[in-house]
């Protein structure tokens, strides 16, 4: 891994507000599986659109809620990671911080992240597809799809499927966070899916020093003022003891 630049460890040092986006990658390391990852094993004949889309739910409730079910018991599967460990101690020593995050993986919440943005819902969720609302749903329901305890429709996963609009409360405060930050820190994502891949561009516009964490080049590189190559665990850690 690159150490960590100067500029960057002078400008946290003075940061009263930084505001980071996470992806897949940061999760990559308590082996979560990445989306596209996702589709192996038994699920290797099926596309993202069979599964993670509002028409495949109407199409085949059953199949989407097996192919949720199995994601879920993968990520109980698993423990956070060094990173996201870094990020909740990062909330603690800055005065002004908030984490966006596109995971549905709930492993930043599990860590102990307070000021948390899951802009792609999470995986946990129980929503009630008519009304849009979290359920409660008895723990032994294995009617699948559940049925909404208050008016009887379909229950779906609480996570934003292709071609939805992402939650706006948590929109608002990814945004808000991007434009009010001293730096901005992007780790672990392509940068290819929207909205999201827009907010570093929005820090940046607003002043913001934005650096990205990532051992690849990503469809943000270009428009960063600072990439560093490693995983996002070692270079977390490594910004952390930066700071003393
Ligand atoms: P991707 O799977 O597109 O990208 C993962 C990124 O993590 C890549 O750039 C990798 O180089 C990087 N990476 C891998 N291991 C890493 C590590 N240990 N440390 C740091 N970086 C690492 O995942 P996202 O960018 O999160 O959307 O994808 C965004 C959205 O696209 C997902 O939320 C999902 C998907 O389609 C929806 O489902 C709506």
């Amino acid at each position: 891994m690159e150490g960590i630049p100067e500029e960057l460890g002078s400008r946290l040092a003075k940061a009263e507000s930084v505001a980071v986006l996470t992806g897949a990658g940061i999760s990559a390391e308590s082996g979560v599986p990445t989306f596209r990852e996702a589709q192996t094993g038994l699920w290797a004949r099926w596309h993202p659109e069979d599964l993670a889309t509002p028409q495949a739910f109407q199409r085949n409730p059953r199949l989407v809620w097996d192919w949720y079910r199995w994601r879920r018991q993968l990520v109980r599967d698993v423990e956070p990671n060094s990173g996201h460990l870094a990020l909740v101690e990062l909330e603690r020593r800055v005065s002004d911080f908030h984490l966006s995050t596109q995971n549905v993986d709930g492993l930043h919440r599990r860590a102990g992240s307070r000021n948390l943005s899951e802009l792609h819902g999470n995986l946990f969720r129980d929503v009630c597809a008519y009304e849009g609302i979290d359920v409660d749903l008895p723990a032994a329901d294995d009617e699948l799809p559940p049925r909404c305890p208050r008016c009887g429709g379909p229950v779906r996963p609480g996570v934003v499927w292709f071609g939805e609009p992402l939650p706006r409360a948590e929109l608002l405060e990814a945004e808000s966070a991007a434009a009010g930050c001293d730096v901005y820190l992007l780790v672990g994502t392509s940068g290819l899916v929207q909205p999201a891949a827009g907010l570093p561009l929005s820090a940046r516009r607003a002043g913001a020093y934005v650096v990205e964490i990532n051992p690849e080049t990503t469809a943000l590189t270009e428009s960063v003022h600072c990439s560093i190559r490693g995983l996002a665990g070692d270079v977390l850690v490594s910004l952390l003891e930066r700071l003393g």
